[in-house]
């Protein structure tokens, strides 16, 4: 599902973000990705979405190669792919309805199936009820369902997370993780990076680990490593 073979991103002079790295997950798998500030981990999730173009190396997201696809091709792409990150993104004048239902109106959707699609995909995230509140009447946790619900509302193939409990109190991030495996174990690729070394260790995944810019340890059921 996601391949990287000897990828390299640099921003400019110095050593590069992401080095000669190579990484290979399968359909369906739930990856870690952990390191400290500046190895690199949202550099390898903006090569995903293809926000960046890589300096070196291939990748091959969901059996597209990024490196040659052609820029009308992008948008379809990304459609390949569901993302949240830790400060949720959410528009802060539409309310829960409207930020789920908007992903699926800027592919051209019909409302008919909207109206029946975001319902559902709310009461997967455990939102149901809530469909009026505007971003700002929710705590962190309901947010981040919101943008969970929208990543996943076009039944990607791969979930992205970038930091997703980040900004959540350790209760909160226990709920959202279930809701990441609840969600790969509907056969969506997951891939979440984090800091979180509790929740890391107390999940049994497999766990990339990163160190500027290189992956230094890659373990299935893994745990958390300091560097
Ligand atoms: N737009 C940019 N221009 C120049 N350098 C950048 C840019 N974005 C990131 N970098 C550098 O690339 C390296 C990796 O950054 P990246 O954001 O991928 O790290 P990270 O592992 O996500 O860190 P954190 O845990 O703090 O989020 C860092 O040295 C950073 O300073
Ligand atoms: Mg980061």
């Amino acid at each position: 599902m996601i391949d990287l073979k000897d990828v390299t991103k640099s921003y400019g002079k110095g050593r590069p973000a992401v080095n000669h790295v190579n990484l290979h997950v399968e359909q369906g798998e739930f990856v870690f990705v952990t390191g400290l500030s500046g190895s690199g981990k949202s550099t390898l999730i903006k090569l995903l979405l293809k926000e960046l173009d890589s300096t070196g190396g291939s990748i091959t997201v969901a059996g597209e190669r990024l490196e040659t696809m052609k820029h009308r091709r992008v948008s379809k792409y990304r459609r390949k792919l569901g993302v949240v990150f830790q400060d949720f993104r959410l528009l802060k004048d539409r309310n829960v309805y409207e930020n789920v239902a908007f992903a699926q109106r800027v592919i051209g959707r019909p409302t008919r199936v909207i109206r029946k699609r975001v319902p559902e995909v709310l009461q997967e995230v455990g939102l149901a009820g809530k469909y009026k509140s505007l971003p700002d009447e929710l705590s962190g946790g309901e947010q981040q369902r919101v943008a969970l619900a929208r990543a996943i509302v076009n039944r990607p193939d791969i979930l992205l997370a970038d930091e997703p409990t980040g900004n959540l109190d350790p209760k909160t991030s226990d709920e959202i993780m279930a809701l990441l495996e609840q969600i790969n174990g509907r056969g969506t690729t997951v891939l979440v990076v984090t800091h979180n070394k509790e929740i890391v260790n107390a999940m049994k995944k497999r766990v990339v680990t990163m160190h500027d810019g290189v992956i230094v340890s890659d373990e299935e059921k893994g745990e958390y490593h300091e560097a």
